[in-house]
């Protein structure tokens, strides 16, 4: 007997919290110098498109999944202080680079406050709902386990008119530059990756992997839409190697209209129960880290 359903299935790259969490932590200490070396410097020029793309920040700015910090940084240094950057992350030696940057990059600035830096997991954020005016999230999303449940929180936490932007890898359309980067991508890219940050996880080969498996361009377009952002937009960088999307939270009077109508077609009888944010207690604790590194 075949089972033709267990062939046809791709396979399914290892995104459990612990693998990645494990993953980031080995890499943490050559993480930025990789991302540099790997990408050509470019990865530096997109996060500067991505702070671009939010536009005037007049409110609070969250990045999730900050790692070292290089995207909630570039805001900060954006908006110079005049409103809170917050970046989080679940990976604790990620953020303990964060946080050194920080404190180096402030000792330029001393008036200005500095960037928080908080360990959370990005399906269950520790901040109350419609806090922050930009959500962003760089090269992130692809790991989180579950990615409906993330664009959900990072739905939750934006403020009503508030953009979310995602920079996330793609695969070039082009076929010759599509079939290069494919080859160094699969073949080069993990060897250097693996030389230069040995670690037991295989990040460099989970990299290429998790990119070929993940939502690109209208199909992850949906899947912000179907978590409440409306309009959403998205444009390659870098011959397609890279998209970032930026997805608008409406309006509250047309989310609450949506959700109505949402809520009218679930359960018609029945008002939909309202949950506290974050009252899951099983969750991971807040845990403010100043610009101090500590022990591990
Ligand atoms: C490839 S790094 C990106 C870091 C940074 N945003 C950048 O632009 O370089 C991915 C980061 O996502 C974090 N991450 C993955 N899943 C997460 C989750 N569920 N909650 C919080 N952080 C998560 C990892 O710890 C890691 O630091």
């Amino acid at each position: 007997m075949t089972h033709l359903a267990e062939h046809e299935a791709p396979p399914r790259v290892d995104k459990s919290d612990e693998r990645i969490r494990r993953m980031f932590g080995e890499i943490s200490p050559r993480y930025d110098l990789l991302n540099h070396v790997l990408s050509g410097g470019i990865d530096i020029l997109w996060r500067r498109r991505t702070v671009r793309a939010a536009g005037a920040v007049d409110g609070p700015v969250l990045d999730v999944c900050t790692g070292t910090g290089d995207l909630a940084l570039a805001f900060w240094k954006k908006t110079r202080g005049s409103v809170p950057v917050v970046g989080a992350d679940f990976t604790h030696e990620m953020l303990l680079r964060a946080v050194q940057k920080s404190g180096r990059r402030r000792s330029r600035w001393p008036g200005r406050e500095a960037a928080a830096f908080v360990l959370a997991d990005a399906q269950r954020l520790p901040f109350a709902d419609k806090s922050f005016a930009v959500v962003s999230v760089a090269f992130g999303l692809r790991n989180v386990a579950d990615t409906d449940r993330g664009l959900a929180e990072m739905a939750r936490v934006c403020r009503p008119g508030g953009r979310v932007l995602v920079l996330e890898f793609s695969m070039p359309k082009n076929r010759i530059i599509g079939g290069l980067y494919r080859f160094y991508f699969r073949y080069i890219l993990p060897r250097i990756g693996q030389l230069l940050a040995r670690n037991r996880q295989a990040a460099y080969e989970y990299l290429p992997q998790s990119v070929a498996e993940f939502p690109q361009g209208e199909a992850l377009a949906a899947r912000m839409r179907a978590a409440g952002f409306e309009p959403v937009t998205w444009r390659s960088l870098t011959f397609g190697i890279a998209t970032l999307y930026c997805g608008i939270k409406p309006a509250e009077s047309r989310v609450e209209d949506r959700e109505s109508r949402a809520g009218a077609a679930a359960t018609p009888s029945a008002p939909a129960p309202s949950m506290p944010p974050n009252s899951d207690s099983s969750g991971p604790r807040l845990s403010t880290l100043d610009s101090r590194p500590s022990g591990p």
